[in-house]
């Protein structure tokens, strides 16, 4: 018995599935972790991957980045969490108002999931409404109103041009399908019906710019302008989630995609690889939180919301993620999906590696993908995705189950060159 298989063993024991993250769990079991440094992880059996995962996208700087952890040990000695705000929370605030054209004012939480559910119940007190707007097939953590679409069964879709909302999930109360209108993603005459309909009951239309479940299908051209036009037009708060992709631009994913919102939620990167979350946006809707004036009209609280070793971590993780460093990242992620495409094509593997920037998603279609079910109509079944995971991580690469993986700041050409000679060796298996 390896020493995955025992450390499996007990976690099944006392945990649901052995894990904390449904993510995570892949049959038999997942590998499990020992240590990590640079862009490479060794597990429990000594066994040592490029890891194109960096705990689902958020460490941009790989693993035990020095300067990170520098930061890291100076505020451990002087405590882990206080009561009291410190220098850190407004120094990170600043940078993220000085990098985000439409960020105005920002306030912290713990996840990307309590940002996405800081952003909705502020879209609903500043509008006096409560229906929440999506995209089809976008992931936003798991807030009851966000959990709705993102992998709906071909079988549940409804008409394309008005899709129905379908829980992702058990748990959720039968109300809530009532309060979130699903929009297909990439196609302005619809969401322009759908809204003209319904757009004065809705609050809030969130979207991923580059959504990992709806295939990474970027936004059209003029697609994010339309949004931001009509969104106006109806008095609806748009919200970006750039939880995962703020890394796309040193500005975010909106200084690549253009529009403008009027909240931002992000998490991951911007934590340096601790817990963390923040909203961010117009100073007119973020002043519901402001307390000096007496009981704010939104209450949002946090016992670790803001804590300095999360904003010295992110802090330090920020100032290193320079405009140099995200041009050479989007270079390094244009040659490797070229390269993996051409692997795909000769080995006659139905396939693609989509993506922008420093984010990839494999995809089992060779279909141009535009939205959510053009990344799942004529698609190899999701046991193919299985097996090719599997092989990938024999071959020394770590993507998440579904296929996702990104590139951190550690890695050169010659781990590039690694990552595609792994692929070569899956699909030739
Ligand atoms: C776009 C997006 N929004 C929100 C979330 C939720 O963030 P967290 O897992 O930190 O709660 C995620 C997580 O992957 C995400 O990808």
């Amino acid at each position: 018995m390896t020493a995955t298989d025992a450390l499996y063993q007990h976690a099944a024991g006392v945990m649901p599935g052995g894990t904390s993250r449904l993510h995570y769990y892949y049959p038999p079991h997942p590998i499990y972790a020992a240590s990590g440094r640079g862009c490479r992880l060794t597990d429990v059996d000594g066994v040592e991957r490029i890891d194109c995962l960096n705990n689902m996208t958020s460490l941009i700087h790989g693993h035990a980045d020095p300067d990170i952890n520098a930061a890291i040990i100076d505020q451990l000695q002087r405590g882990t969490a206080w009561s009291e705000p410190g220098e850190a929370e407004w120094r990170l605030a600043q940078l993220m108002v000085d990098r985000v054209a439409s960020v105005e004012r920002i306030r912290f939480a713990n996840s990307g999931t309590e940002a996405v559910m800081m952003a909705i119940k502020l879209a609903r007190e500043f509008t006096g409404r409560s229906v929440l707007a999506k995209f089809e097939g976008h992931y936003h953590g798991y807030y009851d109103y966000v959990q709705v679409s993102v992998a709906t069964p071909p079988d549940r879709w409804g008409p394309d041009d008005a899709p129905a909302t379908v829980p992702v999930s058990g748990g959720l109360a039968e109300s809530v399908v009532g309060e979130v209108l699903v929009l297909p993603w990439n196609r302005p005459e619809a969401v322009e019906a759908l809204l003209a309909k319904h757009g004065h009951r809705i609050a809030a239309l969130i979207l991923d710019p580059l959504s990992n479940r709806c295939g990474m299908a970027p936004p059209a051209a003029g697609f994010m302008e339309f949004l931001t036009e009509i969104t106006r037009r109806h008095g609806i708060v748009l919200i970006y989630d750039e939880v995962i992709s703020f890394r796309m631009g040193h500005g975010g994913a909106q200084a690549r995609y253009g529009g403008t919102p009027d909240l931002t939620t992000f998490g991951k990167i911007m934590g340096g690889g601790l817990p963390v979350g923040a909203v961010g946006g117009r100073a007119e809707i973020m002043s519901l939180l402001d307390p000096t004036g007496g009981k704010p009209r939104l209450e949002s609280g946090g016992t670790f919301s803001g804590n300095p070793l999360t904003m010295v971590a992110g802090l330090a993780a920020m100032q290193k993620y320079t405009e140099a460093e995200v041009a050479r990242l989007h270079a390094m992620g244009d040659d490797l999906r070229r390269r993996v495409d051409q692997v795909f094509a000769q080995a006659g593997e139905v396939a693609q590696l989509a993506g922008d920037g420093s984010l990839f998603r494999v995809l089992l279609t060779r279909d141009v993908v535009t939205d959510y079910r053009s990344s799942v109509r004529n698609a190899q079944p999701m046991a193919r995705m299985g097996e090719l995971h599997k092989r990938l991580l024999h071959e020394g690469v770590i993507i998440s189950r579904i296929g996702l993986g990104c590139l951190s700041t550690p890695m050169v050409t010659g781990d590039i060159d690694q990552i595609v000679a792994a692929f070569e060796r899956a699909v030739a298996r």
